[in-house]
């Protein structure tokens, strides 16, 4: 089977590194990739947001299956436009794909499937947004309705805070996605992430992860896309799981169905857990990143398999082999991140580290420069490690992270505090 993976970052060089194991992977083309996903597949230079390129290119290469990493070609409409090409692809149509690109369609099909979720109110001018937030009170969450790249979201604690945001969005801040917003009710409790295939009918967990989105120890700091993960997520045990699968995920799942829209892909679920019952937060359309590292080091090549009985709809009769084992992420970003940073600063000491089932340095932001690995991002490695329990993972990755000389990088130190 030849395979073409859209993406670039920590999460197509996990992807690639599942896929490449599985026999039936004759030849893997990852597009654009990094440094990283070079040293095991080839690498294209590719708009991977234009579908007459991603089409050309996939016909000449004779490519039997194409897997989407990231929401934008989803949002653009790259995995329909493959699909009337006659390609398997793996990825939710862009009808599909809203319930990541918008906030208001997830809650008013959550409120069709009578899914547990926050309360919310849904405006598109600033005044009855700000006598919504005044008739409610604080704390309060505001949202942009589009995708805002992780930043549309404000959790204010104060009035003061939540009318800004409004003004903030309405005013331009997230450009057209913030032209209507949501605003939902302060949801307390425990997050963490649900990971579904589904093939437009049926559904199959493939695992839990749990993330940090502060950038310091401690969860302190600005937001970020997630400084490391780790699966599974003790909080949401296989009875939690069970209940978000029936009355969240598949009641949602089932009125897209309804719709016409039918949901194929992989479904994250972000989860919040109060008192043993599970809230949806939102759902994105695509694997997390850094989660979808924890997930494919558990998983190897199986996936493959898993990817593809998603894109044929024959997931009725697919199956997960679990191990009973543990998986880490500690996300090594350049100084200054999420805000302002240098870009290529060289990194060393990765031809060191241990590069097996339980060990791999996953490249998010690199590229090679004269034999080098020069970091070309704000996230730039997600150093992964896999072990029988959470505690072995987690000396395996920081043991990897140790050995990385990288002067001008940092990391979080205290990933899986939680759950450790
Ligand atoms: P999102 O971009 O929707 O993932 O939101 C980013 C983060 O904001 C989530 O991971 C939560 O930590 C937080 N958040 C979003 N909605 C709520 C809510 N209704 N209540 C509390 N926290 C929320
Ligand atoms: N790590 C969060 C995300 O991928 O959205």
């Amino acid at each position: 089977m030849n395979i073409l993976i859209l993406g670039g970052g920590g999460r197509e060089h996990s992807l690639a590194w599942a896929v490449m194991q599985n026999p039936k992977c004759d030849k893997l083309i990852v597009a654009p990739g990094n440094a990283g996903i070079a040293q095991i597949a080839t690498c294209a230079a590719l708009d991977i947001e234009d579908s007459a390129a991603v089409i050309g290119f996939a016909e000449e290469e004779a490519i039997d299956f194409v897997i989407i990493g990231p929401e934008a070609p989803l949002a653009a409409g790259v995995s329909d436009d493959l699909r009337a090409a006659g390609f398997l692809t793996f990825g939710p149509s862009k009808a599909a794909a809203q319930l990541e690109a918008s906030k208001a369609f997830t809650k008013e099909i959550c409120d069709a499937a009578n899914a547990p979720t926050a309360g919310y109110g849904h405006f598109t001018d600033a005044a009855s947004a700000k006598a919504y937030i005044q008739e409610k009170g604080a704390p309060i969450v505001v949202k942009a309705d589009g995708l805002a790249a992780g930043k549309g979201v404000v959790v204010a604690m104060t009035l003061e805070e939540a009318l800004g945001a409004v003004d903030d969005m309405f005013g331009g801040a997230f450009g057209g996605a913030g032209a209507e917003v949501v605003i939902e009710e302060f949801m307390d409790g425990e997050e963490a992430s649900f990971f579904i295939l589904c093939d437009g009918e049926n559904v199959l967990p493939i695992g839990t992860a749990q993330d940090h989105k502060r950038v310091g120890d401690g969860d302190t700091g600005p937001n970020t896309g997630g400084m490391g993960a780790y699966s599974p997520a003790p909080v949401l045990s296989d009875a939690i799981a069970e209940q978000a699968l029936n009355e969240i995920v598949k009641p949602c799942v089932a009125e897209m169905a309804k719709r016409g829209t039918p949901y194929q892909g992989v479904l994250y679920a972000g989860l919040m857990i109060k008192d043993g019952a599970p809230r949806l937060v939102e759902y994105n359309a695509r694997f997390g990143d850094p989660e979808c590292q924890v997930l494919m080091m558990r998983l190897g090549g199986q996936v493959l398999d898993l990817l593809q009985a998603t894109a044929e709809e024959t997931l009725a009769d697919a199956k997960v082999n679990w191990a009973d084992d543990h998986a880490m992420t500690v996300v090594m970003a350049a100084k200054g991140y999420p805000g302002a940073y240098e870009k290529g600063t060289p990194i060393g000491g990765l031809e060191t580290l241990e590069d097996d089932s339980f060990n791999v340095a996953f490249h998010a932001g690199t590229s090679e420069k004269a034999g080098a690995i020069v970091a070309t991002g704000g996230r730039v490695l997600n150093i992964t490690a896999r072990g029988d329990t959470l505690a072995e993972a987690h000396k395996r990755a920081y043991d990897m992270v140790d050995a990385i000389d990288w002067p001008d990088g940092f990391y979080r130190r205290d990933i899986g505090w939680r759950a450790l």
